[in-house]
């Protein structure tokens, strides 16, 4: 028996901070008894502060055009070999709208960095989304100024998701050639100084990272005390230099969100679409070990297809009402519920 894992599990506590070396342990359990213990403890941890309820936020992928060349994303601007397609401002405030119609409190705008889309562009398309709704609004269009940030903030955004994508330094750099991951951190904290509710997060199974990588991952997000964290597996794409990476493992992503739940036990996680695409049953199951929240896909039919950050992505032939119906089922058969407010910090509240 690994006692040293036992014990970190049975003297954990929410307010008190893990170590890098109690993380590694509780990474490092097994497929039996270990992870089901660490995964029913996540549980118990979600179900404490965010109840039974499931936040729904509606993601609309608005361009798929990326300037950027990251190694393991399908999007990567040296892919010659997809379809680019971007929505205009009139058509991704259209788009809101019917989201907001469909019930989602949350709206996701989420783009490869595309500087087509000016700050002002942004925000207009900010101003006529919250002109009729106080709907939230997620943007996930990558680095920017931190002044394009305010601006953005002042036209209406509530959060940015921008995720570390790994904490290991060389291993960030290496696989998002032209850019940094001290860049990165600086655009974490520009979001933060500006005002933004700020998710993060990172991929699980990327080349060269070990599961002291992944408790660095989990220090980072605790460290910009995000209110949301993405933590899905590494899907490889095939017209990338990662094709002949084999994927993340499921097993391991799940017991990094649990771990994560542990650590950001106020934070919001999302049961990923990578999860459901490595998995059929991806969502439930990290439903059960510690994720609140699901991003249905809104985009519209005929855009989602080309939007294949990596391939065979879950809902891809789906239409928007298709997809939220489906994840209503799948919250339903699971016996939690679909949340009613917008899901916002719960720091608030705890702190
Ligand atoms: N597998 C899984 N996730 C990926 N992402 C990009 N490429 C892949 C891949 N091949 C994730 C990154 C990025 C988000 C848009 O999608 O975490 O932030
Ligand atoms: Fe662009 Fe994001 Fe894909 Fe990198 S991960 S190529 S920044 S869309």
């Amino acid at each position: 028996m690994n006692i040293a894992f036992w014990q970190v599990l049975e003297k954990y506590k929410p307010s008190q901070q893990l170590s890098k070396k109690e993380i590694v342990l509780l990474l490092n359990a097994n497929v039996g008894s270990e992870s089901q213990a660490l995964f029913a403890l996540a549980d118990q941890v979600r179900q404490q502060y965010h109840g039974p309820a499931v936040h729904l936020r509606g993601i609309i992928e608005f361009s798929n055009y990326c300037k950027n060349d990251c190694c393991y994303c399908g999007l990567r601007c040296s892919n010659q070999n997809i379809e680019r397609y971007r929505l205009l401002a009139s058509e991704v405030v259209a788009a809101a709208h019917q989201v907001i119609m469909m019930g989602f409190n949350t709206i996701v705008l989420q783009s490869g960095e595309d500087p087509w889309y000016d700050a002002a562009t942004i925000c207009e398309i900010l101003l006529q989304i919250k002109r009729d709704s106080n709907v939230a609004i997620t943007l996930s269009i990558g680095e920017r100024t931190k002044e394009e940030y305010r601006l953005m903030y002042q036209a209406g955004a509530d959060r940015f998701l921008l995720k570390h994508e790994t904490a290991d330094q060389q291993l960030f750099n290496k696989l998002r050639p032209g850019t940094s991951f001290e860049k990165r951190l600086i655009c974490l904290q520009s979001l933060r100084a500006v005002g933004f509710q700020v998710g993060s997060g990172n991929m699980v199974g990327l080349p060269g990272q070990t599961v002291a990588t992944l408790a660095a991952d989990i220090l980072l997000l605790k460290q910009l005390d995000v209110e949301m964290a993405g933590i899905g597996p590494f899907i490889p794409h095939p017209q990338t230099p990662l094709a002949q990476v084999p994927p993340g493992d499921l097993q391991l992503t799940l017991k990094t969100l649990a771990v994560a739940r542990l650590a950001l036990p106020l934070a919001h996680l999302p049961a990923t679409t990578a999860a459901a695409t490595l998995h059929p049953q991806g969502r439930q199951m990290a439903l059960a070990c510690g994720a609140n929240v699901i991003m249905p896909n809104v985009t519209p039919l005929k855009f989602r297809k080309l939007y294949q950050i990596y391939p065979g992505k879950a809902g891809s032939t789906e239409n928007p009402l298709e997809s939220l119906n489906k994840t209503r089922d799948l919250i339903r058969v699971t016996g939690r519920e679909i949340a009613t407010g917008r899901g916002d910090s719960l720091k608030k509240y705890f702190r």
